[in-house]
């Protein structure tokens, strides 16, 4: 039997936005995601007094976090990917002092996690960031958002120096071309240009961080975070072949940026030939050379491109616009499942890059039920993360280093795209569905029994 290495990290991941709930408690501020009610899929709306919003109470983490982190380590987690909600730290973004209270209770989420020897891995921006920078300032499409994220990321530093040696900068940072609001705070009707510029300053702002964190916390690693979206040409067409390597440079070039230290020359020519001219200063170019440690990214499915039209026009748009690979079965929410592609993207991520990586998002979103017995018996998500699991193995051994996996959404959370809880991705149910009805009780499901195993083979109990 093959097992993992050692020294590789299990366990699962988490974002502020989708599971704390107490969207204004102990001085938090509004986040972009408190304004998204309906998920990045869906408008946006202004709070009023009284409206209601799922993730204003989520799966109610910020209260139960030890009666969950118990359970993930008793699955055997040795880390839990996290993020924190900046709008704790600095409410409205642009305050000259951070907000004690929002300090004090990822203080306590990170002793929580060190009592049962789970390591954090910690994201600065997961989808989120200040409604106050975005109504004030515009977002990232401001220049002076750089130092605001800076003395954010400073501050987390400081304080948690002793507690977190493993961070991330931004979540799936090549979502803002999809989503512009959640990405880099713009509204969805921005023009490129306008998008490329926030973008820039997201990734100044991203090599700051890294460069702090190396200052303030010298034995601490720090990454990207890239949404793996591996598009295949839908047949051998020289010119689908050719499509697919430049839908592919639409993730890449975040990556190659945050990992070479200047803009790629297919970029280059993109902005040329597309009249966009970002304003870059010296300072901009020097920042940018200080390099991530290693790359981590998210994976649950691949896509086909296609030059012929008449098949781009049936294309499902979910965040991402793909055409149908005929070999691959879908999701129920229509995401293509193919372990396959995500041995392929690991073997392609470390030719790219030879950064260490790290797979902090895989996992299968379905509707779950109870049966009589009262248990919830999910083999399709034990086969999906099973055959995933085996693939990463075979990465491994095709000798691409990785670093460890946190499966997405170890506890059932509120789905980024439409907000449903309904899409559930946890080893543990969660009792509330998509209206809030429910009392939030936790139950473990046939998949808990199987992760856990899993993680006590090392890898030895997969199939
Ligand atoms: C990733 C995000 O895009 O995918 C997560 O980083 C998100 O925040 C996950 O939850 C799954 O997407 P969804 O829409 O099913 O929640």
């Amino acid at each position: 039997m093959k097992v993992f290495p050692e020294t590789f990290l299990w366990g699962g991941a988490i974002a502020a936005n989708q599971v704390e709930g107490a969207w204004q408690e102990d001085g938090k501020g509004p986040s972009t995601s408190d304004m998204q009610p309906w998920g990045i899929l869906g408008a946006t709306r202004e709070r009023t007094p009284g409206d209601s919003n799922i993730k204003d109470i989520a799966i109610d983490f910020y209260r139960r976090y030890p009666e969950d982190i118990a359970l993930f380590a008793d699955m055997g987690f040795t880390c839990l990917r996290v993020s924190i909600a900046w709008t704790r730290i600095f409410p409205n973004g642009d305050e000259n002092t951070p907000n004690e209270a929002g300090l004090a209770f990822y203080d306590n989420l990170f002793d929580e996690l060190a009592k049962h020897s789970i390591t954090p891995l910690v994201t600065l921006s997961h989808y989120e960031m200040p409604w106050g920078l975005v109504k004030q300032y515009g977002g990232w499409g401001d220049r002076q958002t750089i130092d605001f994220f800076e003395r954010y990321a400073r501050t987390v530093f400081s304080r948690y120096q002793d507690k977190v040696k493993l961070w991330l900068t931004f979540n799936e940072i090549n979502m803002a071309l999809h989503a512009p609001l959640t990405g880099v705070g713009l509204p969805e009707n921005s023009s490129e240009s306008e998008i490329y510029q926030a973008i820039h300053h997201q990734l100044v702002a991203s090599a700051r961080a890294v460069c702090a964190c190396h200052e303030i916390i010298p034995d601490a690693r720090i990454g990207n975070m890239l949404l793996g979206a591996l598009m295949y040409p839908l047949s051998c067409k020289p010119e689908d072949v050719l499509k697919a390597q430049q839908e592919n440079h639409g993730w890449q070039f975040f990556g190659d940026v945050q990992c070479r230290g200047n803009y790629p020359g297919y970029m280059q020519r993109y902005f040329r030939e597309n009249n966009i001219v970002l304003e870059v200063t010296p300072q901009d170019r020097e920042d940018l050379r200080t390099t991530v440690d290693f790359v981590s990214f998210s994976y649950y499915m691949t896509g086909c491109v296609t030059t012929d039209d008449e098949l781009n026009n049936q294309a499902r748009a979910n965040i991402l616009n793909m055409v149908p690979n005929p070999h691959l079965k879908s999701s129920e929410w229509g995401w293509q499942i193919d372990p396959i592609g995500l041995r392929t993207l690991l073997n392609e991520l470390w030719d790219r890059y030879q950064k260490p990586l790290f797979i902090v998002e895989n996992g299968l979103g379905a509707k779950d039920s109870l049966n009589a017995d009262g248990e919830i018996i999910d083999d399709y998500r034990i086969s999906y993360l099973n055959d995933h699991l085996v693939q990463v193995r075979e990465a491994i051994d095709d000798g691409v280093e990785v670093m460890g996996y946190t499966s997405w959404g170890p506890i059932d959370l509120v789905s980024a795209s439409k907000a449903e809880i309904s899409k559930r991705y946890g080893f543990i149910y969660v009792d509330r569905d998509d209206e809030g009805n429910g009392t939030l009780k936790r139950i473990p499901k046939k998949s808990y029994y199987w992760y856990q195993q899993v993680i006590n083979s090392r890898g030895a109990a997969l199939k």
